[in-house]
């Protein structure tokens, strides 16, 4: 049976719960000086005078740098070297505008962080203020499109909407949104920047070393083989740590100006702000069903806030194009600029956002025509992708359909809102469809055996708290017919073969293919080596005759003759033996549309006295192709289904519409649920055999769980209460 799937535990498990683990922060290096980020505390304007002649005053600093004397930078913007959305328009104090509230304006760095500190609150900075567009209804008033929809156009359209409309017996037409967030992973993001002539290393929190290294290196127009950066751990990401931020540029200045190396964490608070977020949206669904519960139409219009000086859109209309079978259709995004940090990519980005509307939305229209919602989505199941006209590379829908509802108990649903009571609490029953694309880039890896039997496996990922390090060593495992801990599976250097973003759901898809093709490579050298060497017990055979199995090569007609792979290598000099691989995409996106798809059923109790929301009990049923590991890949799901419960019932930034501050800027008030905020979560997944996705036929599992669940619960609620609640999110005011 091979490794691959089975719950083995985490390979970096001993070394988080013992704290050996070294996060960015944790790396001592010799004489370093400690920086602290001073942002603005106005959102729009000037910065007109600095006086830093207390901050200077204060023991041990080193620098204060301002856009006064700040290095000056390369023009991005006219070299055309920013890649958004993962190379950002940035604040580099290359001058003295303000374009929202906690947008970087200083950094000060100092021999210990308390007097960084220190002198950091003693630096006195005077702005001129300019109106601000704080008010999202304000901002509404003026819109527009942006250039894409991640890589898909903005609007789409099919058939007639209007007709489909006019045809429809029931419809509804209404407005969803959902709240400005923030990722908030525990570890913040932090940087640490050392140079040695003109080489820089940085150890930084990121989803993405190698983006790093090309954008810091753009950005301070340096060569990319002179930037190394490492990071073996990421505590947390959820998509802010996807993009290189204006922090990782200024510390690396800093620590020039410094000529010292410099570490830079965020505090909470500037998480609010300069590192992305996600944006405000406001979601206008009408959807039209004939009386046999059959779609005629349905539109999604998506208007999300930007900043004034980058556009990003949460694209929460791609979902809408495909999850159902509806010939007249059309889908819209646009932009409304406020003074506000630049939004992001965060935790299923327009999928969780976009399926909480339309999935409260085809809830909504199945109680209109008195069906039930499982059987209301069965009616319009999509047997190819409606939108793309492409055949799915596979689609197990249906079964997670069958089984989560199984094991939910949703027969026993009685449809009537406020009919189900327990222990003097409404209960309700609500159900949504999950989804997420499958998407892979390309990739490399390296694999080396040593002489003493173990392997060195390689690539430039990361792994921010996901698995990536134990899947990893399973698909090599697998590969190399070695056990897993006789592999050491490495990763977050940049000096390692390249690898894209952890991010989108991608790695396993991008990465694995990479590992395994390696790991093949370098089984098959080994063999090649064994066969050719008279002083082996292989010699002589052909390659096809040889299987590899827990560290030996062996002829599989007769086991007996075997050889140890160590002993290979040792033979051949003690010179380790290597392979590389790169692993990309072909031509499969132009044949088949490829999700993960999956079906969330949840259980609120509601107490209508003091407007209390509990969520007692989720299932969860996926087809996400072939699950790496049962262990890692169920807790990952789990989490989303969290996340998903944190959309729907908790996190919300309060934004203070006379400054552009985040009211709750820190983990004390901004709400994200506890161990206490949840109860039963049952997950599971349907087998999938996915030829089409990768070699591995694994698809993502990192965000698909997060999706579905905001308006499971939201259709929940309704049932429990008979009150549709439209705005995340659902707090116990909305209920009262
Ligand atoms: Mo994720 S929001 O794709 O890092």
């Amino acid at each position: 049976m091979s490794i691959i799937g089975q719950p083995i535990n985490r390979t970096d498990g001993i070394a988080k719960v013992t704290g050996s683990a070294a996060y960015a922060a944790d790396h001592a290096l010799p004489d370093l000086a400690h920086a602290v980020l001073v942002t603005s505390n106005i959102p729009s304007g000037r910065v007109s005078r600095i006086d830093d002649d207390a901050a200077r005053q204060v023991p041990g600093v080193l620098l204060v740098m301002t856009h006064e004397n700040a290095p000056r930078l390369p023009d991005r913007t006219k070299s055309g070297k920013l890649q958004p959305p993962i190379g950002r328009v940035l604040s580099l104090l290359q001058y003295d505008a303000v374009h929202y509230n906690n947008e970087p304006v200083a950094v000060v760095v100092a021999d210990t962080l308390e007097h960084a500190r220190e002198a950091a609150a003693r630096l006195a900075i005077d702005y001129e203020t300019a109106p601000a567009l704080l008010d999202f209804e304000q901002a509404k008033e003026k819109l527009h499109p942006p250039d894409k929809v991640l890589s898909e156009s903005t609007d789409t359209r099919r058939g007639d909407l209007q007709a489909g409309l006019l045809s429809a017996s029931a419809s509804i037409d209404a407005y969803y949104t959902t709240p400005y967030a923030n990722h908030n992973p525990m570890e913040p993001h932090a940087t640490i920047a050392s140079w040695e002539g003109e080489r820089l290393t940085l150890h930084d929190s990121t989803q993405y070393i190698m983006g790093v290294r090309n954008i810091v290196a753009d950005t301070l127009g340096i060569g990319p083989e002179n930037v190394c950066v490492i990071c073996p751990y990421t505590g947390g990401g959820f998509g802010c740590k996807g993009s290189v931020w204006s922090h990782v540029v200024l510390a690396a200045m800093a620590a020039k100006l410094a000529g010292r190396p410099v570490k830079l964490v965020l505090d909470r608070n500037q998480m609010f702000g300069p590192v992305g977020t996600r944006p405000i949206t406001e979601q206008r669904l009408r959807l039209g069903a004939l009386s046999d519960g059959r779609l005629s139409a349905s539109s999604h219009d998506t208007i999300a806030y930007t900043s004034v000086i980058e556009d990003w859109i949460e694209p929460c209309g791609l979902a809408t194009r495909m999850l159902y079978q509806c010939a007249n259709q059309e889908t819209t995004h646009r932009l409304a600029r406020m003074n506000l940090g630049t939004p992001t990519f965060m935790r299923a980005p327009g999928e969780a956002t976009g399926t909480f509307a339309l999935e409260a939305a085809m809830d909504e229209l199945a109680e209109k025509l008195g069906m039930d919602p499982l059987q209301f989505r069965l009616q319009n199941y999509a047997e190819q992708d409606p939108g793309k006209q492409l055949p799915w590379s596979s689609k197990s829908l249906r079964q997670c359909y069958e089984i989560g509802a199984e094991r939910f108990g949703w027969s026993r649903r009685d449809p009537r809102p406020r009919s189900m009571q327990r222990d003097g609490k409404l209960i309700g029953w609500g159900m949504a469809t999950a989804t997420y694309p499958t998407n892979r880039s390309a990739a490399s890896a390296m694999a080396r055996m040593l002489p003493d039997g173990t392997a060195v496996v390689r690539t430039a990922s990361q792994d921010l708290g996901t698995g990536t390090y134990t899947v990893m060593t399973q698909v090599a495992a697998d590969a190399l017919g070695l056990p897993p801990e006789r592999i050491r599976f490495q990763l977050g250097d940049s000096s390692f073969p390249a690898a894209p973003v952890s991010g989108g759901s991608t790695t396993v898809a991008s990465v694995g293919p990479a590992v395994h093709a390696a790991s093949e490579a370098l089984r098959l050298k080994l063999i090649g080596i064994a066969l050719a060497d008279e002083s082996s017990p292989l010699f002589g055979a052909s390659a096809d005759q040889i299987d590899a199995e827990d560290g030996w090569l062996f002829l599989r007609a007769d086991p007996a003759r075997r050889e140890a792979m160590g002993e290979i290598v040792q033979r051949h000099g003690g010179h380790p033996v290597q392979a590389s691989a790169d692993a990309a995409p072909g031509g499969e996106k132009q044949k088949y549309s490829m999700h993960a798809f999956g079906a969330v059923f949840v259980e609120v109790s509601v107490d209508e006295a003091l407007g209390e929301i509990r969520v007692p009990r989720v299932v969860g049923v996926y087809g996400v192709g072939r699950l790496m590991n049962r262990k890692t890949g169920y807790s990952q799901l789990m989490g989303g289904i969290v996340w998903g419960i944190s959309l729907a019932l908790f996190e919300e930034a309060v934004m203070d519409g006379r400054n552009g501050r985040a009211v709750n800027g820190n983990l004390a008030e901004y709400h994200v649920p506890v161990n206490a905020d949840i109860g039963s979560i049952d997950v599971s997944v349907v087998d999938e055999d996915d030829p089409h996705v990768n070699p591995l036929g694994a698809k993502g599992i990192g965000e698909i769980g997060i999706t579905g669940v905001g308006a499971a619960i939201a259709n929940a609620i309704r049932h429990a209460t008979g009150r549709r609640v439209r705005d995340l999110p659902i707090t116990l005011d909305k209920l009262l």
